[in-house]
């Protein structure tokens, strides 16, 4: 019964939200599109990209927002979950923390200018566990740039701040020049989600 009434409360907090009314209107599939605006408003990434990579992309805001705002771009996009069709982009359904899986980008992408991640591991509520997954995310995302990345490329991913927040920052340090922080204003501010932003990717 509790239970139902805290979904009830979310759903009302969700539907009321400026955000969720502005996906609405624009015809976005998520309000998660306005992150990624606001992200290429402050860094003015996505112009001088021409093979952009985006991980976790369903159900498909940001692919939307890439391919309605930019023309000539090979957007390849993968997640777990299936995707409704988006013109212009290539939809692989599987895993990245599957090697068999990360092989599917590979055969449709060898050469990417920007690796996009906005994927959410299952929160489970449990620090150790979540911080966990949120690494091995990691570690597979550092294995797809180290396999298409471009010197120079740029990688934007979601992390969650936690215990491992200083130590995830030092491995993408090793990997690029430039590591930054960025909380759009479309994040809620009671979660703890930021974005790294990587600049200049070493090999
Ligand atoms: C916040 S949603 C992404 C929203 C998306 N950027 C959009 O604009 O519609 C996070 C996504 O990450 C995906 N995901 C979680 N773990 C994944 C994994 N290991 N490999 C691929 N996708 C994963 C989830 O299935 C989910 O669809």
């Amino acid at each position: 019964m509790a239970k139902k009434k805290s979904t009830k409360n979310w759903l009302n907090k969700h539907s009321s939200d400026r955000y969720v009314k502005l996906s609405q209107l624009g015809d976005y599939r998520s309000r998660a599109f306005h992150k990624l605006h606001e992200i290429d408003e402050k860094y003015k990434i996505l112009k001088y990209s021409k093979n952009i990579l985006d991980l976790g992309s369903a159900p498909g805001s940001w692919s939307e927002y890439i391919t309605r705002n930019y023309e000539d771009k090979t957007l390849v996009a993968i997640d777990v979950l299936q995707m409704k069709p988006i013109d212009n982009t290539y939809f692989i359904r599987g895993d990245i923390n599957k090697k068999t899986d990360r092989e599917k980008i590979f055969e449709k992408m060898n050469k990417a200018d920007l690796v996009l991640s906005d994927i959410a591991p299952n929160i489970t509520g449990i620090e150790d566990v979540d911080q966990a997954n949120f690494e091995r995310i990691l570690e597979s995302i550092l294995d797809i740039c180290l396999d298409l990345l471009k010197i120079n490329g740029v990688l934007i991913m979601k992390f969650f701040i936690g215990s491992s927040y200083d130590e995830s920052r030092k491995k993408l340090k090793k990997s690029f020049n430039k590591v930054g922080s960025y909380k759009p204003q479309s994040s809620r501010s009671s979660s703890n989600e930021i974005f790294f932003i990587c600049n200049g990717f070493k090999d």
